[in-house]
């Protein structure tokens, strides 16, 4: 909780030229700095740093922001860790909030958990390599599995020795609570004996994005079937299973520039990929894949492929990472290996030019990853044939991005042989019958993955049917930005045909006219930019420029940056000659305010319709029926209204 003093000071301390300078070789052009972008290959430079505005805009990406997003995007660094490291480039002083007690508490337990951990993790280690148990036992069947030492070393591999309370007594010596050892979970208590959780096991260690140890899993080294193989660390403060990613911090750097991640099934497939050569690899810990650890994976590239296991468990694996992954509007590969081996034993068996060599010769598409699976059990069984149709669609449908839908239609019914129309029509299918689910349920609203209005996909035209409002949402607050403190005249006749003008504010203009309607926005860093106006005419505040440029929020400021630096803004041309098209604008300000405004409110409108008209498809209460027709018979009327005045605008 850094003070929001210190993350003042630290934004008007960081010069965006040396922020970027630190990475980017950047030379003079006119009034900006121009390179070559750190986040994609180009030749030509077109990443752009304007030191007036405190921005960087990539032309050729498109990725901008400002000093702070610069930092986290290009080191993966969270904010506050992007804001840590510019206050130490600029010698400023980090003063965090002083916590609450009961903050302070959680903290402290927090840091005190952290610290066992790693305490442990140093145990294991010493007495895998230093005590004879930990040789003759652990250490010869890490190199049984043909682990090199220095492979052991850099995972921080261990052993746990076969006895009760070899760590219990250790770390009680060295001052740990007894309550602190069983919230780690290193230390369990039956019958009021205490013991150590990993006895007789080798300890993977698994550790944070920083590098910081927050649990382990643990393996069994005799064939003990009642015994579980591994055991791992249970959750805790500190160690949520469902947010971590077991090799991440080891291969991140090696996910970005290979643009690509291979996600296993367990500790020993990452360890044996790694050595082999293969760094870009992680595996979940103990756990089926989350959504969460997609996210995460998603902060370093789209794109994943999947190495499982080619019995029936992994395929189901598989099956499942699949929709996962194409929900989170990424790209996903399969690799199956043959049955009997798994990355592991591969990579154990071959070597490491063969390891690549078959990953590469073998990842498949989703699409031919599940038609080849199943179109062997289906030749000439129709029924079959529908259901592995049924099982491809539903793959389908989980992608947010429509264009890339279609594509993937396209290549489906080619390989299924299938009509592409009939293909959509089940897609479409299943898009509705999820979002009637998700809407019949509270919480799905939050769920900005799957967006109710960017539903079908036409056959013939393969266009979007849904109505979307996001252009016209991020078109009415780039006005609101560019112009926010511009004022429009208006002109008003009362009854006796006197005319008055008066002068609004176009931000007080726009807030006023969105209030009185009640409309919000479904893009929510959108709403959060209107909400700040929308305070700044309840305090009688303007907001200046570069407000929003610098703002604390890194979804914000990036948003704004986009929506208001198009490259005429930025560009040398414009600066030096003060250009046409900024100033075209300007000049029609008032015309093009209204439009929009207009054009938003139509589009809300239709929204709502379409909506109304969705839920009558499927309703079978006579009533509830009259009801929504009513309501789509009073939203068409204002939406002539609305759509006429915009004609008549428009025209002018
Ligand atoms: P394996 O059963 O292949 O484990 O599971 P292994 O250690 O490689 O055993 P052998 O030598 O092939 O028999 C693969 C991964 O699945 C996870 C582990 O991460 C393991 O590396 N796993 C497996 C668990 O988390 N818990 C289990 O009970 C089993
Ligand atoms: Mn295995």
């Amino acid at each position: 909780m850094i003070k929001p003093e210190t993350i003042d000071k630290i934004f008007d301390a960081a010069r965006i030229e040396e922020v970027v300078g630190d990475f980017v070789t950047l030379k003079k052009r006119g009034v900006n700095l121009l390179g070559l972008c750190p986040f994609h290959n180009e030749k030509t430079p077109s990443f752009t740093v304007s030191p007036a505005k405190g921005i960087f805009k990539c032309f050729g990406c498109g990725k901008g922001g400002n000093a702070v997003n610069f930092i986290m995007e290009h080191e993966h660094f969270s904010y506050p860790e992007a804001l840590k490291y510019l206050a130490g480039k600029y010698g400023i002083e980090v003063e965090e909030e002083k916590p609450s007690p009961e903050q302070q508490e959680a903290l402290d337990e927090k840091e005190s958990l952290f610290n066992l951990t790693a305490f442990a993790q140093k145990h294991f280690e010493e007495t895998l390599h230093n005590t004879e148990e930990g040789k003759a036992i652990g250490l010869s069947y890490f190199k049984e599995r043909g682990f090199t030492t220095e492979t052991i070393k850099k995972f921080g591999l261990g052993y746990s020795l076969n006895n009760w309370d070899d760590f219990t007594s250790k770390a009680l010596k060295h001052g740990y609570k007894k309550e602190l050892l069983e919230k780690s979970s290193l230390v369990r208590t039956k019958d009021h004996q205490t013991y150590d959780t990993f006895r007789a096991r080798v300890t993977f260690p698994i550790h944070n994005l920083s590098g910081r140890v927050l649990g382990f899993g643990a393996r069994i080294l005799t064939q003990d079937k009642k015994k579980p193989k591994y055991i791992n660390t249970a959750e805790s403060e500190i160690y949520h299973k469902s947010k971590v990613l077991y090799g991440l911090y080891f291969a991140k750097s090696a996910i970005v520039k290979e643009d690509n991640c291979y996600l296993t099934e367990g500790y020993t497939d990452v360890i044996s990929l790694y050595q082999a050569g293969i760094e870009n690899v992680i595996s979940s810990s103990g756990t089926s894949l989350t959504t969460e650890q997609i996210k995460l994976i998603r902060r370093y590239t789209t794109n994943i492929t999947l190495l499982f296991d080619g019995d029936p468990a992994g395929i189901k694996a598989a099956f499942r990472g699949i929709d996962m992954i194409l929900e989170e509007g990424m790209n996903v590969k399969i690799v199956l290996f043959p049955d009997g081996e798994d990355p592991d034993s591969y990579a154990r068996n071959y070597r490491p030019a063969e390891v690549k060599e078959f990953i590469k010769k073998n990842a498949r598409d989703f699409i031919s990853f599940k038609t080849n699976l199943l179109l062997e059990e289906t030749q000439n069984d129709p029924i079959k044939k529908a259901a592995l149709i049924k099982e491809i669609a539903l793959s389908i449908s989980q992608i947010p991005e429509p264009i890339a839908r279609a594509l993937y239609v396209q290549k489906s019914s080619d390989l299924l042989r299938i009509e592409e129309k009939l293909l959509m029509a089940e897609i479409n299918k299943q898009r509705r019958e999820r979002f009637k689910k998700r809407t019949g349920d509270p919480s799905a609203k939050s769920e900005q993955s799957w967006q109710p209005d960017e539903t079908e996909i036409t056959s013939d035209k393969q266009i979007e049917k849904g109505i979307h409002v996001d252009k016209q949402e991020k078109e009415l607050i780039r006005l609101l930005l560019l112009f926010h403190d511009h004022e429009v005249q208006f002109e008003e006749k009362d009854e006796n045909g006197q005319t008055t003008e008066f002068k609004y504010k176009v931000s007080d203009y726009i807030v006023d006219e969105l209030t009185d309607d009640e409309i919000t926005f479904d893009n929510l860093d959108c709403q959060k930019i209107f909400n700040e106006f929308v305070n700044a005419r309840k305090q009688n505040v303007t907001l200046s420029d570069q407000y929003f440029f610098n703002h604390q929020q890194p979804s914000i400021s990036r948003m704004a940056i986009d929506l208001t630096s198009s490259q005429h803004i930025l560009s040398e041309q414009w600066e030096n000659k003060h250009g046409i098209f900024v100033n075209k604008e300007e000049d029609n300000i008032k015309n093009i305010l209204v439009e929009m405004l207009y054009a938003l409110k139509l589009k809300k409108l239709e929204q709502q319709i379409y909506k109304n008209k969705e839920i009558l498809q499927d309703e079978k209460d006579e009533e509830q029926i009259l009801i929504h027709l009513e309501n789509i018979k009073n939203l068409e009327s204002i939406k002539t209204l609305i759509a006429r005045e915009l004609s008549r605008i428009v025209i002018q």
